[in-house]
């Protein structure tokens, strides 16, 4: 790790452990050392397909096999990766009142399954289903199967926010109202590519810090921003907050 980014992480710590009120912003970065593929790095899904042939609500309309193949095989994927000792760093700060939330853009469920509990998940969720057409909650098994909903015959689909689709409004406005109390917003593994998300940091009345690997071109809107691997940051953080006595 840099020896910058060693000293940042340290003045971030400080902070969350001083302020005991940060709110975390993560994007697909968090879950890369999970196994999970993000969207605009190197390796990226948007390296590989253009998200506005399958990510849209007119792919499920038009194009329904790509769209279910593009879903099935990301949810097939994500059945054999776990969250990682950086999404339990986050669970600790929860539960020892450091976090007040942890909003994300990421649809895997990896910080719930981690056990955080202030979760909000701004671009919904990859792990539940509904009906494109009349809303209807559906299975997962339903949808890997391709089944038509059991309500009106329309098509499943998982209830994530797709490219056009307007952000679950409670999610936003719970996010945005903490952000805007928060003494820290700390983000976590996103290009910061994607509106109306990549807008909240900026509406911290607080301090605001930033770890990503690769450059945002926003690094300078944060007054700490840490080049390096979200997993090894955040526990180098965590074992300076536990040194610390916290
Ligand atoms: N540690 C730190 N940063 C990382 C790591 C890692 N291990 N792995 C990847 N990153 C960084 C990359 O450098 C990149 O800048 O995380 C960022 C991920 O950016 P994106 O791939 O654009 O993902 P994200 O910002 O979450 O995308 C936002 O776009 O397609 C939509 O709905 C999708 O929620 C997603 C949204």
């Amino acid at each position: 790790m840099l020896s910058e980014t060693k000293e940042k992480a340290e003045l971030t710590a400080q902070i969350i452990a001083e302020q005991k009120n940060t709110v975390i912003l993560t994007g697909a970065g968090m879950s890369t050392e999970s196994g999970v593929p993000d969207f605009r790095s190197e390796s990226g899904w948007w390296r590989k397909i253009d998200p506005l042939t399958i990510a849209t609500a007119e792919a499920v309309e038009e194009n329904y096999t790509l769209f279910h193949e593009f879903y099935s095989n990301r949810l097939s994927a994500l059945s054999d990766c776990r969250p990682h000792e950086g999404h339990y760093c986050l669970e600790r700060w929860e539960k020892t009142g450091l976090v007040k939330l942890v909003a994300t853009q990421n649809v895997d469920g990896f910080h719930q399954e981690a056990g955080l509990v202030n979760v909000e998940e701004l671009h919904g969720s990859i792990q539940r289903f509904r009906c494109h057409n009349c809303g209807v909650e559906a299975a997962k098994e339903k949808f890997m199967k391709k089944s038509a909903c059991a309500s009106c015959g329309g098509k499943l689909r998982p209830n994530v926010v797709l490219f056009g689709e307007m952000l679950p409004e409670t999610a936003w406005k719970r996010s945005m109202e903490l952000v805007e109390k928060a003494e820290l917003v700390l983000v976590v593994g996103t290009s910061l590519q994607v509106y109306p998300v990549n807008q909240l940091p900026a509406l911290t009345r607080g301090k605001t810090a930033i770890i990503n690997r690769d450059e945002t071109f926003a690094e300078t809107d944060f007054d700490l921003a840490m080049k390096g691997s979200a997993k090894e940051v955040l526990l180098y953080m965590d074992n300076y907050l536990k040194n610390a006595g916290f």
